[in-house]
């Protein structure tokens, strides 16, 4: 079988489109603030039949309007509607629309029919953008392996937004961006379900490699494993070595003719992480087939930037490997030479994003001139102990940058919290009595952020001597979101393509 999943084609997007006719195309959606007793005086064209009905609900107290609460109302004469709520009036954000957008999707049943026109009591553009971004990025599942029903064919949904005249060419094309961004997402999603028998590092590598001919200013390189183990890329080699799948890196490029400064992003790409010698309990082993979260996260980036039309340019780096237990497989006490130069005591094999992500830095810092570095990987177990599903843990070299990407998070509803990189952390991880580091704590306390004292240890300095001052640098450990979040509206289960939003935001200013 193939690999299941998309190249983030617009096609496979939920159409949006713009109007300002006020006439009502299918079922009508009506976003509503909460206490709202009738229908806004802003919208007009709701046949009277409707209007009546709608103002009656309302005035009889029977829909309060509460933040994502739905009522929908069929059999009407002047046509079906769904009320959605949109909470507290002083309370909404431009992530309160988005919300609101996906859960229209979400509870979206057949009998709604599936063109739907909005009407807006609001003129913010971007609060009008943010809704048809949450119906895209929600209406999505994976459903490649499963076989296609005749009779059951997947229903297409469409919808229309009302918006006043002067605002519908501005609308239209906030609307194009939230779709170029959500095709990224939903490929890191792709990527992220597919399952790990047929998305393995090469697989991987290829995907890219077709993707790449789609766009005339992206360049993907891939240093597969007989290239790795000649760079001296010993990280990557020692987790990948013991698996018939070899390892591999990735190299992402947009815009590579521009001249500058350019951020740097690396991810993780455990494509299955059994934990190797160190073998995991094998209950819900099934799950560490998102432990490519990272990279996917690396991959949709790459495509939401490449099709908003981005200019400047942008490197991702990903970090292939298969995580296997093997007769060639790496054992638990044996030292690594890394593309660093620096030696690594492997005390637990599960420890092994880290030690892909060893190389990754290490040439993000030194084959390419970088602005920053970030790195995203589905890191550790203490992560998700915790924030819970609820938040990425976040750590920098720096304090302003880290501020940075919390508020870029926040700005688009993908929460990343600020951790500390202690000098206690750092001092844990060189102690090593043979090598130069140690791929595991002194005891299991504050797993996560030893991970990430030990990942700074591979990103380089920049300048000479007392010039000298390291790269600036973040981590994001995704382990609790990448995937199994049940309280992110923006999709139903599996993958979560979190941080494909954030980058773009951060990245673009926009
Ligand atoms: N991929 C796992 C981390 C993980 C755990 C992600 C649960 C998602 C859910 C990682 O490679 C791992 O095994 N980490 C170990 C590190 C330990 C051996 C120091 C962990 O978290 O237990
Ligand atoms: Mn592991
Ligand atoms: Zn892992």
């Amino acid at each position: 079988m193939k690999w299941g999943g998309s190249l983030g084609e617009a096609s496979d997007i939920m159409q949006v489109t713009v109007s300002s006719g006020n006439n009502i195309n299918g079922t009508l959606v009506l976003p509503l603030f909460e206490g709202a007793e009738s229908v806004p005086e802003t919208n007009e064209g709701i046949p009277t039949a409707l209007k009546s009905q709608i103002n009656r609900v309302l005035g009889d107290g029977d829909f309060k309007a509460k933040a994502n609460a739905t009522m929908s109302l069929m059999g009407t004469e002047g046509g079906k509607a769904i009320l959605i709520g949109l909470g507290k009036e002083d309370k909404a954000d431009h992530h309160t629309y988005r919300k609101a957008g996906a859960t229209i999707v979400a509870s979206h049943k057949k009998h709604h029919g599936n063109e739907m026109t909005v009407f807006f009591d609001t003129s913010d553009i971007e609060a009008m953008a943010s809704f048809a971004e949450g119906m895209m990025l929600r209406d999505y599942s994976y459903d490649h392996y499963k076989m296609a029903d005749e009779d059951d064919e997947k229903t297409e949904l469409s919808a229309r937004m009302n918006c006043n005249e002067g605002d519908a060419t501005a609308l239209s094309a906030a609307i194009d961006r939230a779709a170029s961004i959500t095709s990224g997402v939903h490929l890191s999603r792709d990527l992220g379900n597919c399952p790990p028998n047929d998305m393995y590092p090469m697989a991987f590598a290829e995907k890219a490699e077709l993707w790449a001919k789609e766009y005339d200013n992206v360049k993907v390189q891939v240093i597969d494993y007989e290239a790795a183990k000649r760079h001296g890329m010993g990280g990557l080699v020692a987790v990948g070595m013991g698996s018939s799948r070899k390892p591999c890196m990735v190299i992402f490029t947009l815009n590579g003719d521009q001249k500058g400064q350019h951020p740097v992003l690396v991810g993780k790409g455990i494509t299955f992480d059994t934990g190797g010698i160190s073998l995991k309990p094998g209950a819900n082993m099934d799950e560490m087939k998102y432990d490519m979260g990272g990279s996917a996260t690396v991959f949709g980036t790459m495509q939401a930037l490449a099709s908003c039309g981005y200019d400047k340019k942008v490197v991702g780096i990903t970090c292939m490997a298969e995580n296997m237990p093997a007769a060639n497989a790496q054992r638990p006490g044996d030292v690594i030479k890394t593309l660093s130069g620096k030696t690594i005591e492997v005390l637990n094999t599960d420890a092994e994003g880290r030690l892909v992500l060893s190389d990754g830095l290490w040439k993000a810092g030194t084959d390419f001139d970088a602005e920053y570095i970030i790195d995203f990987a589905t890191l550790t177990g203490a992560c998700v102990v915790a924030l819970g599903h609820e938040a990425t843990g976040l750590w920098s070299n720096d304090e302003d940058f880290r501020t940075r990407i919390h508020e870029a998070g926040n700005a688009v509803g993908e929460l990343a919290w600020p951790m500390p990189l202690l000098p206690a952390f750092e001092k844990e991880m060189t102690d090593s009595k043979i090598a130069d580091t140690r791929n595991l704590g002194a005891g299991r306390y504050g797993g996560a952020n030893t991970a990430a004292a030990f990942l700074k240890q591979f990103v380089p300095e920049r300048g000479e001597g007392d010039e000298a001052k390291q790269i600036t640098w973040a981590h994001m450990d995704i382990a609790g979101t990448y995937w199994g979040a049940k309280t992110n509206k923006m999709v139903g289960n599996g993958a979560t393509g979190i941080h494909v939003r954030t980058l773009v935001k951060l990245i673009t200013g926009q």
